[in-house]
């Protein structure tokens, strides 16, 4: 996939790895569309692609809610064209075991990434079908492949996303739009385990194992998966030989998780 002047929309683009994406795309020439809902954030993202000679548009909107992925649809559209590349990396949410979690935050980590994905990929779909040319990159979570205790709304939520993913790849097969699933390690500078309290304790020890990343690693990361038109991409290795692992011997990547992972506090399992 051609990244100069290509049109680029990501949403989670005011922090973490939808923004370095967007910092790096942007640097790269390609013209980037900015949502996430914090406009003062997205505006200084904007900013910065700017200010290094490239273009971009912040465009503030709750991707949880159809009719913003909508008015955000009909914008790019109007304005600036049919995307090349969608990048879905917004997403949210505490991890915690079933009954803790509050009805409202369930479905909550349902809406991003699940359904912001699908709503913006519906919105634009039938343009690129249209243009029979694109990307869609989805940034799922290693939770979709090998699984952990504690997380079970995260980890559900990101099956989903994954499971969007895998099957747009079959439906768009015959085509030339090109799908895929983007698997980084834990990021050492993201905002998600600060906005989501009580969740990074709850990482498996066995996941020390795999050296962490910065945001730019995955950014750069995401670059190469869209230069190659990647089908999967893991950023670090290491993360691709422990689902490799995981897939020959489950049973011992299911003992090592739960071993390593999250307890219920009184001890109830
Ligand atoms: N951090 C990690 O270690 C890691 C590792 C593997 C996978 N992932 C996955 O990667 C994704 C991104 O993680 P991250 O580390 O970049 O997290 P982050 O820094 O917290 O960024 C999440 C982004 O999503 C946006 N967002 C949340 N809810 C939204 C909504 N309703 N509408 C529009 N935008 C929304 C946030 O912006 P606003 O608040 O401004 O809306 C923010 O830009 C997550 O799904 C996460 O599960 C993360």
């Amino acid at each position: 996939m051609k990244i100069p002047g290509s049109l680029c929309v990501i949403s989670g683009a005011s922090s973490g790895i939808g923004k370095a994406s967007a910092l790096e795309l942007g640097q790269r020439g390609a013209r980037v569309v900015l949502v996430a809902r914090r406009a003062q954030e997205l505006e200084q993202v904007e900013g910065e692609i700017r200010a290094a000679g490239g273009q971009a548009w912040a465009f503030p909107a709750d991707l949880s809610r159809p009719e913003e992925a909508q008015r955000l649809g009909d914008w790019v559209l109007h304005e600036l064209g049919t995307p090349e590349i969608l990048i879905h990396s917004a997403g949210a949410g505490a991890w915690r075991f079933l009954d803790e979690t509050p009805l409202e935050a369930l479905q909550g980590l349902m809406d991003t990434p699940y359904f912001a994905a699908a709503y913006l990929t519906r919105v634009f779909l039938p343009a690129m079908l249209q243009q029979n040319r694109g990307f869609i990159l989805s940034v799922c979570s290693p939770a979709s492949r090998l699984v952990w205790p504690g997380a079970t709304g995260y980890v559900a939520a990101r099956w989903a996303l994954h499971g969007l993913t895998e099957a747009l790849r079959a439906d768009l097969y015959p085509t030339r739009l090109r799908v895929c699933a983007f698997f980084p390690g834990k990021i050492s500078d993201s905002e998600y385990f600060t906005r989501n309290t009580d969740t990074e304790s709850r990482i498996p020890r066995i996941g020390r194992l795999i050296p962490e990343i910065t945001s730019q690693q995955a950014a750069l990361g995401i670059v190469r998966a869209l230069e190659r038109e990647a089908r999967v991409w893991f950023v670090p290795w290491q993360l691709q030989a422990f689902d490799l692992l995981a897939r020959c011997l489950p049973r011992l990547a299911e003992h090592l998780a739960w071993s390593s992972g999250a307890r219920r506090k009184p001890q109830g399992y």
